[in-house]
């Protein structure tokens, strides 16, 4: 399996809303499957399909430790959120930035697995943070947006600096 490129920040692909899937064919568990691969493979705790440049409504999240605890959630949605919690989020199309960002600390939410099937999901702490970032991408948004626009100037410079000195890479 190869893995997908991940689109780095300022690609305005980043910035599309992806649309809820429809139904879970097999070329859309083929895709969750490749993008758990580029998830690990990038050593992330999270990816969105907007990320991949695929704009649909799925996640792929493992914050375990071991790294053998897929999540995937098709069209997930927050139902109830509860508190507030701060801590520095980092992202694969970010590449090197860590920033403060303020999420709810809990959340409820609904989402559909790659079987098809509904469930509910009750989330706290990293996990709650992580899906909250996720589901950012899959609304076109992206940590930066949540900082203040200088500093995002100064990660949008940087980055391109960085894309344009890897030739091949994007
Ligand atoms: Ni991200």
């Amino acid at each position: 399996m190869h893995p997908l490129e991940i689109l780095e920040f300022p690609d305005p692909k980043l910035r599309t809303v992806a649309t809820p899937v429809k139904k879970i064919t097999d070329e859309i568990v083929k895709f969750t499957e490749r993008l758990l691969f580029t998830m690990y493979g990038s050593s992330g705790i999270g990816l969105a399909a907007s990320q991949v440049n695929f704009h649909q409504r799925i996640i792929a999240i493992d914050i375990s430790e071991s790294k053998d605890e897929p999540l995937i959630l098709i069209n997930p949605q927050i139902t109830e959120r509860a508190g507030e919690i701060e801590s520095d989020e980092g992202c694969l199309s970010i590449p090197g930035f860590y920033e403060p960002v303020k999420r709810s600390s809990e959340i409820s939410l609904e989402a559909i697995d790659v079987n098809g099937e509904n469930f509910c999901l009750e989330a706290t702490e990293l996990l709650a943070i992580c899906i909250q970032h996720e589901i950012d991408h899959l609304d076109g948004k992206l940590f930066v947006d949540y900082i203040s626009k200088t500093k995002r100037q100064i990660i949008r410079k940087k980055l391109k600096k960085t894309n344009s000195s890897r030739p091949g890479v994007k």
